[in-house]
């Protein structure tokens, strides 16, 4: 008799490119091309997608339109809408676009949360207190992006004991999903998955998420090695798009269709329709008007056969 595998047998995939890859992209994708990408990407069954972020627009000028393009997306049944927020003003404009989650952001670092929000993790803190309290009274799932948690370009290794603190102090104030982001792909799999398995033991009612780039050809593996540690939420990227603007070094985050693709090639559900999601990545060069790193849109996938070479 084969034994049950003793690894999550289903998956959710948060599609992030629309925020994480078009925010460090150097040209300005049309608010009506993000609208018709968003929409084609919200038919091929993912359960969140990551649309925007209300953050200042001259921090992130690709994002300026994003009240737009929330209000302009297809809203579908078993697709929630989430978006990026940094503080009470982002939040205030998102909740005024009835997002279904707010993704408040911060860094688990000081040096990041400085470069990239202006703030110390610390201050962080203080603003997201005041946006849980006012999303409090809303229908919206309130989650928070830990960024440089594996390891931060300024200040090197980001300890266990500060990271899990942080965690504690977003729990205690009532946010109920906590991604684990590795903003600039120092992450290894077995830090992944001690990590994993140790806010897992601790935070059972949390929903976590695992948020990796690929900086370091590492991104696979450690996703790998979050789902085997019971991780079952994956932010990903279409094309292997993303990198954060103030974080030196970074690039894209794990490529969506091949994450999708390594799951469902080993049986592991994501609700995805794969060969739906290919056709929207292959559309991808000509949105951002370069190559993209995503593999399995190129190799097509792992059943692909070829004609025996005629002699
Ligand atoms: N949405 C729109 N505008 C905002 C805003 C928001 N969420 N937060 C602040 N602003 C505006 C203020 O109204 C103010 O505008 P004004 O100069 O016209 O009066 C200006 O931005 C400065 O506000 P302040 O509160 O002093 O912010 P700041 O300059 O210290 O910047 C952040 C802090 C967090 C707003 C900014 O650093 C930011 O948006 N960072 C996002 C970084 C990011 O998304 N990185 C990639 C993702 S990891
Ligand atoms: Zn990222």
């Amino acid at each position: 008799m084969l034994t049950q595998s003793p690894y999550p047998a289903r998956v959710e995939i948060n599609e992030v490119a629309p925020r994480d890859g078009l925010q460090i992209e150097s040209r300005f994708v049309p608010t009506e091309d993000k609208i018709r990408w968003i929409d084609a990407l919200s038919s091929t069954g993912l359960s969140r997608i990551e649309a925007t972020s209300f953050t200042s627009p001259r921090a992130i000028p690709n994002l300026a339109d994003a009240a737009d393009v929330v209000t302009g997306i297809q809203r579908r049944e078993g697709v929630d809408i989430t978006v990026l927020v940094p503080n009470l003003k982002g939040a205030e404009r998102a909740l005024a676009c009835q997002v279904d989650e707010l993704n408040l952001v911060m860094s688990a670092s000081d040096s990041h949360g400085l470069a990239n929000l202006r703030m110390t993790p610390a201050q962080s803190l203080e603003r997201f207190r005041e946006i849980v309290d006012v999303a409090r009274e809303r229908d919206v799932f309130i989650n928070a992006s830990l960024s440089t948690t594996f390891g931060c370009p300024f200040d090197g290794v980001v300890v266990r004991e500060r990271v899990l603190m942080l965690i504690e102090q977003l729990v205690d104030m009532g946010i109920e999903g906590v991604t684990l982001c590795d903003t600039t792909g120092m992450a290894n799999p077995m830090q992944v998955k001690t990590l994993c398995e140790a806010v897992i033991t601790r935070w059972p009612s949390t929903a976590f998420t695992l948020h990796v780039h690929n900086t370091r050809g590492m991104g696979l593996s450690n996703a790998l090695a979050a789902w085997q540690a019971g991780i079952t939420r994956f932010d990903a990227a279409l094309g292997g798009l993303g990198g954060c603007p103030f974080a030196p070094g970074a690039t894209g985050n794990v490529c969506t269709e091949d994450l999708v693709h390594m799951f469902e090639a080993m049986g592991v559900d994501t609700g995805v329709d794969l060969d739906a999601l290919l056709e929207v990545a292959a559309t991808l060069p000509e949105l951002v008007g370069h190559d993209v790193p995503g593999q399995v849109v190129k190799a097509g996938k792992w059943d692909r056969r070829y004609p025996m070479p005629a002699r």
